[in-house]
């Protein structure tokens, strides 16, 4: 008997709550690595197509053109969801970065304010953005730690410039670090960290929802020239629901709970990602398990040397 397809496609109107009551689209723009014209055309084709929620970082140089196509989109502000991220050379300087953020943006506020890795680096260093040291390693601030620049975040929720705030690339040690420390008296809403099948962190998973943290799902599609869209255990299961390899991906990133943040700078695959499925519980299980067979793949990993950020994959 040939297999019935019920299985609709739907657009991604989902929406999760933060344990302080804001809420967050689902799906957002992933925007790193889109330069300029590019981004910009792409964040305006996004928000035609009804995402309502772009992701940025001051690390990827590409504000201004996302304030202005947000801007020449004709978008409510209050009807969109913005969130950008402090960079390592911050860290001592918080406020005065997330000023510089609003500024490019042409925006008051963001809804989302993240401390893009748990690494500070030297505000004075020999380059702005990734300051080295003689030996060629990363000039990382040795009297500072992530726990003070989180309670500098913290400072920033009363000036109301940012509605929320939370962590990226942070391991379980390093949330429990953050939890745990003193200064800590706002619980970080989410960690935005690379999760696809190939490195699902299903233990971080499983930490993030004890503690009521939404994890955001970067790199859900595996990252640029991707082997994730032609693995054969991914291919299969968009054969059997009809849909695109991609699809699957961001839908499995749905059905886990996550934010997913598919990047994209052409206007058909926006459009695209924007289409998901309800996964099939069995599909989703398959995916969760396909890095037994291929491995742990972990595809975004600066060097940080000697900071250790990642302890464990899982
Ligand atoms: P492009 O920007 O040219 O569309 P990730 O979100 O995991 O970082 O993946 C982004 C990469 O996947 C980019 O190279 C992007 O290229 C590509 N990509 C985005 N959407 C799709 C899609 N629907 N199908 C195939 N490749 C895609």
């Amino acid at each position: 008997m040939s297999e019935i397809n019920i299985l609709t496609i739907f657009r991604s109107t989902k929406v999760l709550k933060f344990y302080n009551g804001q809420e967050i689209p689902a799906t957002g723009l992933g925007t790193w690595q889109s330069k300029d014209e590019e981004v910009y055309n792409a964040v305006l084709a996004a928000l035609k197509i009804g995402y309502k929620h772009i992701d940025t970082a001051a690390c990827y140089g590409n504000e201004e053109p996302i304030g202005r196509a947000i801007r020449d989109a004709g978008v409510k502000r209050e009807d969109i969801f913005i969130t950008t991220k402090v960079w390592g050379t911050d860290h001592t300087r918080v406020e005065q970065a997330l000023n510089t953020s609003l500024q490019k943006l042409g925006l008051d506020y963001v809804d989302l304010y993240l401390m893009h890795w748990p690494v500070p680096l030297n505000p004075n260093g020999n380059h702005p953005l990734f300051p080295t040291l003689p030996d060629g390693n990363r000039d990382i601030s040795q009297d500072w730690d992530f726990t003070k620049t989180y309670n500098l975040m913290q400072k920033l929720l009363d000036s109301g410039k940012t509605k929320s705030i939370g962590v990226s690339n942070f391991s379980v040690t390093n949330l429990k670090k953050l939890l745990n420390a003193p200064t800590t008296t706002v619980k970080p809403v989410v960690n935005q960290v690379e999760l696809h099948p190939y490195l699902p962190q299903h233990k971080l998973l499983q930490f993030a929802k004890e503690n009521d943290i939404v994890l955001e799902s970067y790199s859900p599609l595996g990252s640029t020239d991707s082997p994730l869209l032609s693995d054969e255990v991914v291919v299969k299961i968009a054969e059997k629901n009809k849909v695109s390899p991609a699809t699957i991906l961001i839908s499995w990133a749905l059905w886990r709970g996550t934010v997913v943040l598919p990047k994209s700078v052409s206007a058909h695959r926006i459009e695209s990602n924007f289409n998901v499925i309800d996964l099939p519980d069995a599909d989703g299980k398959e995916l969760d398990d396909l890095h037994k067979l291929r491995g742990i793949r972990r595809l975004v990993l600066p060097n940080w040397a000697p900071v250790v950020v990642f302890d464990s994959d899982e």
